[in-house]
């Protein structure tokens, strides 16, 4: 089987290559298991194939038709549409929001259409659809109301991947990601950069500036449960799907008080208190109008899981990690 990954050089990307790799097949439309053959990542940057003759890079930029072309024939059964912009960026550069996040995942879907084959496609959406007067707990069919243009972007993208599955050009699944965390490495342009930074730099010895309130609530989940949502995304039958191609992922819902006191719980009081408290009003505005709770029913009944307490999303990130604590 032929997979492609969008985004193949980014975070979530080279943990999705890097687990498809071990374990070597996917289900196939009919549920059979099928051996993946050639693993393609896209991506602007140079990803790393991890020395795997199954991987092939491609550096080029996805809002360009000639790219995809070269990225997707016929034989290609799964794509994970992951490359995009974050959610910051895509509020500063208002163009390269739309060109990225938007039009070249129309341009994606086109290239399928024209390709005719109807390969299955898993697009990762955001908390970021939702927005505005939201219920505590939003439900499958809380009205999309976007407060900035990444969620804008996002939203728009879903209803594309749904009409595409209409039409029997793709076989679309739309994974409504909570925000990831814990994310290693180093901070990025996410409004939501703060959920992993306010954990990973105390658990290293650094302090951490968080921007929101102690009381705003996020909806999170670990980047080892994201990776195994994507690829049970992909497998689902389609028929259990139906006409409806969106799935709102299981995560955990906490404040950012909850957030320091499992950090707190875990790693003990000097590291939590590397935490320094600054507001910051853009990023207040942008994360305050995302649910801190969604409704999940569907994702479980499809068998998509996420963790139960944010203490083991902390102790599985320093297991994954290797954390040493200072
Ligand atoms: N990490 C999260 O908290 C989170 C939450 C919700 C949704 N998502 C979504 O999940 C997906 C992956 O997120 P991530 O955390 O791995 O982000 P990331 O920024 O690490 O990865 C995105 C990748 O897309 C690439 N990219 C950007 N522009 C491109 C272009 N023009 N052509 C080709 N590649 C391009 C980047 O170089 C990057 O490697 C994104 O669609 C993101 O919106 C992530």
């Amino acid at each position: 089987m032929k997979v492609l990954i969008t985004g193949g050089a980014g975070f979530l990307g080279q943990r999705l290559a890097r687990e498809l790799l071990s374990r070597g097949s996917l289900k196939d439309a009919q549920g059979a298991p099928q051996a993946i053959t050639e693993l393609i990542l896209l991506d602007v940057v140079q990803a790393n194939d991890f020395g795997d003759s199954r991987v092939r890079t491609e550096v080029g930029d996805i809002a360009e038709r000639s790219v995809l072309e070269r990225a997707i024939d016929s034989n290609t059964a799964a794509i994970f549409h992951l490359a995009a912009v974050v959610s910051g960026q895509a509020e500063a550069d208002f163009d390269l929001g739309m060109r990225i996040n938007l039009d070249a995942s129309r341009l994606l879907l086109d290239v399928c259409r024209q390709r005719g084959h109807r390969p299955r496609v898993v697009f990762t959406s955001s908390v970021a659809v939702y927005g505005g007067d939201l219920p505590d707990i939003v439900q499958n069919d809380t009205a999309l109301n976007p407060q900035s243009s990444y969620g804008a972007q996002k939203a728009i993208a879903e209803l594309l991947l749904n009409d595409y599955s209409r039409r029997g050009f793709v076989d679309g699944r739309v994974l409504r990601l909570p925000t990831i965390s814990v994310r290693p490495g180093k901070p990025n342009a996410a409004a939501s950069s703060f959920a992993s930074g306010i954990i990973r730099e105390p658990l290293n010895g650094e302090e951490a500036v968080c921007p929101v309130n102690g009381s705003t609530r996020l909806w999170l989940l670990s980047p080892r449960k994201a990776i195994e949502c994507l690829i049970a995304g992909l497998e689902l039958d389609a028929a259990a799907l139906g006409n409806q191609r969106v799935l709102n992922l299981p995560g955990i819902s906490v404040s950012v008080d909850e957030m320091v006191a499992a950090l707190r719980e875990v790693a003990g009081d000097e590291v939590a208190k590397r935490i320094v408290w600054q507001p910051d009003v853009r990023i207040e505005k942008i994360v305050g109008s995302w649910p801190g709770r969604w409704d999940t029913s569907r994702a479980e009944q499809l068998g998509l899981r996420g963790e139960h307490t944010f203490a083991d999303v902390i102790r599985a990130y320093i297991a994954d990690e290797g954390v040493q604590l200072r």
